[in-house]
């Protein structure tokens, strides 16, 4: 079976519905036929300043997350990046053939960086994320890294030192593709629907969080920005917030767009977001509900966890020990 990996970062109390529509829908679809691993990086979470009181939380309130969206420990492998120490090792190597322009041109770094306000705050845990990344994902040998839109650089980086570390030193590693679907591959913000919804960069009334109170996401939804037409039609670049409203509706419906703009003819925004309210309710309702008792059994999320780091840490092992190697480390004794 076809390897797949990717990740979550555990740096909010909740997911929100870009996280799950751009990625996480289809790690739920890809177990099926594919080995999947899975994971959060808790490593890239303290690359901005983090509270320590919540990380674990946030680390066990993800994965709670997981398994209520539907990943399933017997179909897929589920750990957390902390747990499997290569990570960090296979970081090193690949710094070491990373140039610090090639760095410094990728772009989550250029406005992470500029939103910390001084260069002192700039962590060079924060420069190097991106390699910590690609090793992330090499350690694993996977085809397809499934992602939405705004990781495509980063794969794009793995790429690249895949291929330089294979033709260098010789071939140790599967140079992967991005999976990224089109249309839910970039959910936009609510308030400002020319930007990414995000967990970092927006504010919290334009993001629908998947734990919040179904009453709260109405209220957002309610507020969301539009445009001064009435009709309800699919145009990202005329009608971004009308053309977003409809792409969350048929994500998560999976019923087409044009079938909801024919059903929406004549109607205005205010029956559209009502509605769009319902549907949303209707997923998150029975979802907080699973989150609720996975979280309720910490004993068991720990087996889970204990199990994945296990199997990660047998794939992850052996692609370190070909590429320690090939790069020409004395092997221990
Ligand atoms: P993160 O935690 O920001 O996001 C997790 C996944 O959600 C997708 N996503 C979106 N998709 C559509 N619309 C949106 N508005 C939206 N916002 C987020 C992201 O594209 C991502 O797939 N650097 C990664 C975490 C990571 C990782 C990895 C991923 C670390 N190591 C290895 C893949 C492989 C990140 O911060 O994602």
């Amino acid at each position: 079976r076809p390897r797949v990996l990717s990740g979550i970062q555990p740096t909010a109390e909740s997911f929100h519905l870009g996280n799950y529509l751009g990625a996480i829908r289809q790690w739920v679809a890809l177990q099926d036929d594919h080995d999947a691993f899975y994971f959060v990086p808790d490593l890239h979470a303290i690359t901005v300043e983090h509270d320590p009181k919540t990380l674990a939380a946030r680390t066990r309130n993800s994965v709670a997350q997981l398994l209520a969206l539907g990943l399933d420990p017997d179909r897929c492998t589920i750990f957390v990046q902390s747990h499997v120490s290569e990570h960090t090792q296979l970081e090193w190597v690949l710094g070491c053939i990373t140039g610090f322009g090639e760095a410094s041109r990728m772009t989550q770094f250029k406005d992470k960086s500029a939103r910390q306000g001084s260069d002192e705050r700039v962590t060079v845990g924060l420069f190097t994320y991106p390699i910590l990344q690609a090793s992330d994902i090499l350690l694993y040998q996977p085809e397809r890294v499934p992602v939405g839109e705004d990781q495509r650089q980063h794969v794009e980086l793995t790429r690249d030192l895949a291929q330089r570390f294979n033709s260098r030193f010789g071939k140790a590693l599967t140079v992967p593709q991005p999976y990224i679907l089109s249309g839910a591959a970039k959910i936009q913000d609510l308030q400002d629907p020319t930007a990414k919804m995000s967990k970092s960069a927006s504010s919290p009334s334009g993001i629908v969080e998947l734990l919040d109170d179904p009453k709260v996401s109405a209220k957002k939804i309610r507020s969301a920005v539009t445009d001064t037409e009435r009709e309800i039609r699919f145009d990202p670049e005329a009608k971004p917030g009308v053309s977003n409203l409809l792409t969350i509706y048929s994500a998560l419906t999976d019923r087409k767009i044009s079938e909801l703009e024919a059903e929406y003819a004549g109607k205005g925004y205010g029956d559209l977001k009502k509605d769009l309210a319902d549907v949303v309710a209707d997923f998150v309702d029975p979802l907080q509900e699973r989150v609720r008792t996975y979280l309720d059994d910490p004993a068991e999320l720990d087996r889970v966890l204990a199990r994945g780091a296990a199997r990660a840490r047998e794939v992850a092992g052996a692609t370190l020990a070909a590429v320690h190697e090939k790069i020409g480390f004395l092997p221990p004794t």
